[in-house]
């Protein structure tokens, strides 16, 4: 995209106060109801979020994309359904070792891209309750256990499909063996997605948030495809007001959405290669991988340590963003261990320092090379992450009352200099994350 549409859909986003697309500004002013402001708001301050991608792609032990990127013959895949036990598979464990890494809610993949249903859907016998030996409703389970142990359900949920005919194919899943392509009936695939979405929100309480992912499936067509997202939003908003909006489609936010997702990257940034749209005033979050696919993969053993994790949630925080951190449950529905390893010490990270990240917008200073900062208030946090040095010059443009180490208060020299302040410290800051607190006017 040209900057200067670039800008003028940040000129439209920042006059509307609402989040609306260019082309149907004028038609669709989406206008969310107080409980989805209320939840806006309760999701911008969570900070911390699970991702769960879990199927059975998992089966195979390559990431969620194995029917495509294998090139396999659809019906084969099938197969693995009727092997599908996973007796280690409890939702309470899940959900205990998530609380306890101080994560807020869950994003579930509800179905992804290889058309298979978590759940007990009445639109396709090709679900986890009808098709598997295993025959229970995995997001029942998971749903029930969220809301005792107070925690939100989000669900992931696919645009694209790659298995049902009637999906009009896109730029994704063309070598897969199998498919029909003189079936392809849009009417009649949107009438399902919405069918489904229905039952999602329906039978299983509330609902945090859809975040929907595979738009992309169709950003190469010559002539625009049209997902009809706008009577889809307003159908999910009818059937649960609160319920947040997200669409994982690397673009700035089409009207009817309640947040922003960004892929792999911070907001802002693009190392990874999908994202650098806009960043609108909506909630911001951020997915990353723990390892670095996002269905269970079994050589893939590469975790990113403990200490990176914390970092990039502190880094997204300062951003005024969210993370949304996968892990790959087994096959036999376990997460794997080293995941677990890192919910368990982000725990102890978050216990002792939560109250710098959750319920804070972005800080004062833009992100910078030593760290970022967060403010609650009149309290500023300074997560100092990165220092070769005694100093640290801060360009702030409000004054310092007090400075002192969030670990034990012990107070910190600030010298005030042209343009902000300076930090001074006996040693360089070390460790993870070390947060210095000013009390500000
Ligand atoms: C990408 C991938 C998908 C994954 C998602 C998570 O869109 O297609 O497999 O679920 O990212 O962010």
């Amino acid at each position: 995209m040209n900057s200067i549409k670039r800008l003028l859909q940040a000129a439209i986003i920042v006059a509307m106060g609402a989040v609306v697309t260019p082309a149907t500004a004028q038609e669709n002013r989406y206008t969310p109801t107080p409980e989805n402001l209320q939840a806006r708001r309760e999701f911008a301050d969570s900070k911390f979020g699970i991702f769960i991608h879990w199927g059975i792609y998992s089966m195979f032990a390559q990431g969620e994309w194995y029917l495509q990127n294998a090139e396999i013959d659809k019906a084969e895949y099938a197969k693995a359904a009727d092997a599908f036990y996973p007796h280690r598979f409890d939702a309470k464990a899940w959900v205990a070792a998530i609380k306890e890494a101080g994560a807020k809610y869950i994003c579930f993949t509800s179905r992804h891209h290889d058309s298979f249903s978590m759940w007990d859907t009445a639109e396709s016998d090709y679900n986890i309750v009808d098709a598997t030996p295993f025959g229970r409703d995995v997001i029942k389970e998971l749903a029930d256990e969220c809301h005792k142990q107070g925690i939100k359900l989000h669900l992931y949920y696919s645009h694209l499909d790659w298995a049902r005919d009637e999906y009009p194919m896109g730029r994704t899943g063309k070598k897969i063996i199998g498919r029909d392509t003189t079936k392809v009936d849009w009417p009649k695939y949107y009438d399902f997605m919405n069918r489904q979405l229905t039952e999602l929100l329906t039978n299983y309480g509330e609902i945090g948030a859809i975040w929907f992912d595979g738009w992309w499936d169709h950003d190469e067509d010559s002539i625009a495809f049209d997902w009809q997202l706008q009577e889809q939003y307003a159908m999910i908003h009818r059937l649960q007001p609160q319920c947040l909006v997200g669409n994982n489609h690397h673009q700035v936010p089409f009207s009817g959405e309640d947040i922003q997702i960004f892929e792999r990257d911070l907001p802002g940034e693009n190392k990874a290669g999908l994202s650098g749209q806009d960043v609108s005033r909506l909630p911001l979050e951020t997915c990353q991988t723990m390892n670095g696919m996002w269905g269970y993969k079994l050589i893939d053993q590469n975790y990113k340590s403990t200490e990176t994790l914390i970092q990039y949630l502190v880094s997204a925080a300062g951003k005024g963003a969210n993370l949304l951190m996968n892990v790959g449950p087994q096959p036999n529905g376990e997460i794997p261990a080293a995941a677990l390893q890192r919910l368990k010490e982000m725990g102890e990270w978050t216990r002792a320092n939560g109250e710098t990240i959750y319920g804070t917008t972005a800080g004062d200073i833009p992100v910078q090379e030593w760290g970022v900062t967060t403010r609650k208030g009149e309290r500023l946090f300074v997560h100092i992450m990165n220092l070769d040095s005694t100093e640290l010059f801060l360009p702030l443009g409000c004054k310092v009352k007090k400075a002192f180490t969030y670990a034990d208060k012990k107070p910190v020299k600030v010298k005030k200099t042209k343009g902000g302040v300076k930090l001074q410290f006996d040693e360089a800051p070390a460790g993870v994350d070390y947060i210095v607190e000013l009390i500000t006017k």
